[in-house]
Order: C-alpha cells, then structure tokens, then sequence
C-alpha cells in the first residue's frame, strides 16, 4: 500500500528559519512512514478577494499540492503571539474561494519552535482554532519545542533523545492517522 502524501508547510520566509530547520528532522523521523513534500508558501501574492475569480498561477498551484495531499505538517514560529503574516495569507489563500476550502478534512499536525520559553504555544494555539473552523481533522496532544542551537544537529537530526522521542511519538501518530483517514481508493485493494 502506498505511503500517505504529507505536505510540509513552514510558516516562515526566512533564510535560516530554525521552523524550516525543525520541519526537516520531523520529515526525516517519518520518512518510513509518509512521503514528505514541501510546499511553497513565501511566493503567494498577497490575499485579494479581488483575485478570487481568476486565481494567480501560484496560487493554483499551491492549492492544487494541497489537493493531493492526505495530510499535513504545519511548523510555525510565532510571532507577536500569533503565526506570521505569510503563513495566515497561506491559510487564507487555501480557504478560499468560497465553496473550495483546501482544508476541510485534511489530517493535520501543527507543531512550531521558538527560542523563547513557550516554544511558540500561542502561535500554535490560534492556528489550531483557525484550523478547527475550517474542518480540518487536528492530530491531539501539544508540541511545544524550545529552539536550542542544539536541536537540530548537522545532519538533520535531533541528537536529544527525549526530544527526539517526544517527537517521533507525533510523528508515528499522525502518520498513523493520516493513513486511516486518507481517501478509500487509496485503500481499497485491502477492503
Ligand atoms: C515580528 C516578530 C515577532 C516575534 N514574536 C515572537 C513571539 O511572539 N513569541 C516568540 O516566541 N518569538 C517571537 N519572535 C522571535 C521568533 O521566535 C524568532 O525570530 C524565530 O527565529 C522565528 O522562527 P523562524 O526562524 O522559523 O522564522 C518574533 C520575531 C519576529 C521577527
């Protein structure tokens, strides 16, 4: 049977973002379990309702990554206590139009990292809320990660293992979920 499609959203634009640094490792810790695509979010244009009826081409190929996708990974910083503004133009973007919400359904894990001591747990929060009215499916629990320089090795892995096994256990159960729940043709060889 084949592997659930996951696609990885980082909620940064930044060079160095330690979330894009994260979201690797996570990739990685699952990589027997999903296959992983990354997916652009710095190249959307700025929401318009304006541009509703014909949709930029960037945008139409971001939401159709989103349509074949049977789950996805969403890792965030947090900015002045909420997600960046580049990352809520993504989820406007893949609500809209009207009758065309990319989320509804989708079997979703949010996690995020920050340097400061809450990990970025209120970025997480809003999202999950936004998230939960737009009817994705959320993977339960929290992870909330502190960014230490040593989080992430070299190589892309997390050296700590605690961290890494907190970790892993989202990742098992997340890909677990987005399996059950992936579309029935995906499925229905076994059936
Ligand atoms: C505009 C702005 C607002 C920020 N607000 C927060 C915040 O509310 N909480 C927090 O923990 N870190 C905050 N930070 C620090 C970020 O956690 C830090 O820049 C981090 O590197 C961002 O993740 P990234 O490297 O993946 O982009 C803020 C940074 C910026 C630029």
């Amino acid at each position: 049977m084949a592997k659930p499609r996951i696609v990885v959203i980082v909620g940064s634009n930044r060079r160095e973002s330690l979330n894009r640094k994260l979201a690797h490792a996570l990739a990685k810790l699952g990589a027997d379990k999903f296959d992983a695509t990354f997916v652009r979010i710095d190249d959307l244009p700025m929401f318009n309702q304006d541009n509703e009826g014909k949709l930029p081409p960037e945008v139409v190929r971001y939401k159709d990554e989103l349509s074949r996708a049977d789950g996805v990974l969403i890792v965030t910083p947090e900015h002045d206590r909420s997600i960046p503004a580049v990352l809520k133009n993504a989820v406007d973007w893949g609500a809209r139009p009207y009758g065309k919400n990319s989320w509804a359904g989708k079997t979703m894990f949010i996690t995020g990292t920050s340097p400061g001591a809450i990990g970025s747990a209120l970025a997480q929060q809003h999202l999950r809320s936004v998230m939960t009215g737009l009817g994705a499916t959320l993977l339960g629990g929290e992870a909330y990660v502190t960014f230490k320089p040593e989080l992430v090795d070299a190589q892309g892995n997390i050296p700590d293992e605690s961290t890494r096994k907190f970790l892993q256990g989202f990742i098992d159960r997340f890909a677990n979920l987005a399996e059950r729940l992936a579309p029935t043709k995906e499925r229905s060889v076994a059936a």
